[in-house]
C-alpha cells in the first residue's frame, strides 16, 4: 500500500449500517467547511458497475480485470467528493436494491480496498476531509487524531432504513462487514464512541465539536478560514 504525507485533516467518522453516520458527517462537514466524503459510495460505485458489466462478486480475476481498466474519480462538487465512473456520476445509482445487496461481498476484496483506499488519500490531498466509513480509523488514517464510532440499538437501525424505503438487509451486510478478514468493521481503539439511538444529528454534531476542540483542533479559527477562502 501507498504511503502518504498530507497536511491535510482527517475526521473519522466509522460505524456500522443506518447508525446515522452520514447526517452527521455530511453536517458536520458543512460547519467546519470541510469536504464531505462517502467511502461507502466508492464500494458502492465499484459494485454497480460490476453488476453493469455482469461480473458477480465472487469473479475474483474479472473483478481485477474490471478495476484495472475502469476510470474511477472522485471530484469535488458542493464541498462533496462525488463518484464518477467512466465519466458517469453514479450517484443515482449507488442505493439501487441491487447494490445493497451486493456490495459488502465487493467490499471484502482486499483488491477493491487497496483501491478505494488510494481514492481516498486522494480525496485527502490538499483537502481537509470529513470522510466516513467503516475503516477509516481503523485501517486508511490510522493516524488522524480525529477519530469518532457511530452506533445505534439494532432496532433503531433497523427502523431508520425501513424509514428510507429502501430494500437492505443491514444484519447481514453488518454481519459480513465485521466478520470479513481485511479490514473489517470495528471501532479503533482511539475512537470515541457515541450511541445515536437517543439523540438528535445536531446534538451528535455538537458532541464532536467539543471533543475535536478538546483533540486540539482550533473549530473557530478552522470555520474562520474556511469562510474566508469560500469554502
Ligand atoms: O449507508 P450505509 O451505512 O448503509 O452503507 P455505506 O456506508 O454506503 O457502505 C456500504 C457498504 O460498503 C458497507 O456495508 C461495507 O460493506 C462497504 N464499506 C466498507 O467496507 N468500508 C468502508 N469504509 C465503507 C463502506
Amino acid at each position: 500500500m501507498r504511503s502518504y504525507a498530507s497536511q491535510s485533516r482527517v475526521i473519522a467518522i466509522d460505524g456500522p449500517a443506518a447508525s446515522g453516520k452520514s447526517s452527521v458527517a455530511r453536517k458536520l462537514a458543512r460547519q467546519l467547511g470541510f469536504i464531505y466524503v462517502n467511502s461507502g459510495a466508492i464500494y458502492r460505485a465499484i459494485t454497480w458497475h460490476l453488476l453493469q458489466n455482469r461480473i458477480g462478486s465472487d469473479e475474483e480475476e474479472r473483478i481485477s480485470e474490471a478495476l484495472d481498466s475502469v476510470a474511477l474519480a472522485c471530484v469535488v462538487r458542493d464541498s462533496e467528493a462525488r463518484i464518477v465512473v467512466d465519466d458517469v456520476d453514479a450517484a443515482e445509482h449507488l442505493r439501487d436494491d441491487r447494490v445493497n445487496e451486493c456490495v459488502s461481498r465487493v467490499s471484502k476484496l482486499p483488491r477493491v480496498r487497496e483501491i478505494v483506499s488510494e481514492k481516498l488519500h486522494d480525496c485527502a490531498e490538499g483537502h481537509d476531509v470529513v470522510i466516513e466509513g467503516r475503516d477509516i480509523g481503523s485501517v486508511v488514517f490510522p493516524d488522524t487524531p480525529y477519530k469518532f464510532y457511530i452506533d445505534a440499538s439494532p432496532e433503531v437501525r433497523l427502523q431508520r432504513r425501513a424509514a428510507q424505503g429502501e430494500r437492505d438487509e443491514i444484519t447481514i451486510r453488518d454481519h459480513d462487514d465485521v466478520s470479513r478478514a481485511v479490514s473489517p468493521l470495528v471501532k479503533a481503539k482511539d475512537a470515541h464512541l457515541i450511541d445515536t439511538s437517543q439523540v438528535t444529528v445536531e446534538q451528535v454534531v455538537t458532541q464532536i465539536m467539543l471533543r475535536l476542540e478538546q483533540a486540539g483542533l482550533p473549530i473557530g479559527d478552522v470555520q474562520m478560514i474556511n469562510r474566508a477562502i469560500g469554502e
